[in-house]
């Protein structure tokens, strides 16, 4: 599996340092929680935040938009140095008409599936998308337990995805440790958004090189 390490549980007054500790771990990617007080109940940074980390890391940015309207912001993100844009399904966001202005601006798409959205629900987007997000916790904040009966879900979609013969990532976000994301592994998530796990860590070198293995 990639390890996408989630800067939620970083340090938010080092997050130049904490972003290249996530490099010197070794992990393959930064997830970046954009959150609106709206769509989820609570509030974290947007687009000046994620702008000032960029110049310290070359690793790939994913930025996971818990907005009511990610749509409004995609130039914003884009500009400030997206690499994947991700967004829920569940928002207010015009999927088809956004996903395809993300594209446009050359960054990859991704959408993102809250616990009590069904698989099918990405289908009729799934050529439009590089990736789809399968939450393992309600998303808001970070530290709660996997869900391990989203797996269904992953497994799911990673079929439809095979069917289809589309070259699909499938993410795991929430709760996601050595142990869920065997279990990720196993049902056909190839990326493990690691949050607390990692930066609780005492060695996060050795967790994402373990996580790699999967
Ligand atoms: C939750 C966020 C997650 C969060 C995961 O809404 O989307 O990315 O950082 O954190 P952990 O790994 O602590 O569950
Ligand atoms: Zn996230």
């Amino acid at each position: 599996m990639k390890v996408s390490a989630s800067m939620l549980a970083s340090d938010f007054s080092r997050l130049a340092e904490e972003v290249r500790l996530v490099e010197r771990a070794g992990a393959d990617m930064v997830h970046l929680d954009v959150m609106d007080g709206v769509f989820v109940p609570n509030l974290t940074f947007g687009p000046p935040v994620i702008a000032a980390m960029r110049p310290h890391t070359n690793l790939f940015f994913d930025v996971h938009l818990m907005m009511q309207y990610p749509d409004r912001l995609v130039d914003a993100f884009v500009k400030a140095g997206a690499d994947s844009i991700n967004f829920h399904i569940e928002s207010a966001a015009p999927v088809q008409e956004t996903l395809r202005r993300i594209r446009e601006a050359g960054v990859k798409t991704a959408l993102t599936l809250k616990p009590n959205t069904p698989a099918e629900a990405v289908f009729p987007y799934l050529d439009q998308l590089d990736m789809v997000l399968v939450m393992t916790v309600e998303p808001g904040f970070g530290g709660q337990k996997f869900m391990a009966d989203m797996m269904p879900k992953v497994t799911a979609i990673r079929k439809e995805a095979g069917r289809r013969g589309l070259p699909l990532s499938i993410q795991v976000d929430g709760g996601v440790n050595e142990e869920s994301a065997k279990v990720a592994a196993a049902a056909g998530a190839d990326i493990a958004v690691i949050g607390s796990a990692f930066f609780k860590a005492a060695d996060p070198a050795a967790l994402t090189a373990e996580v790699q293995k999967l």
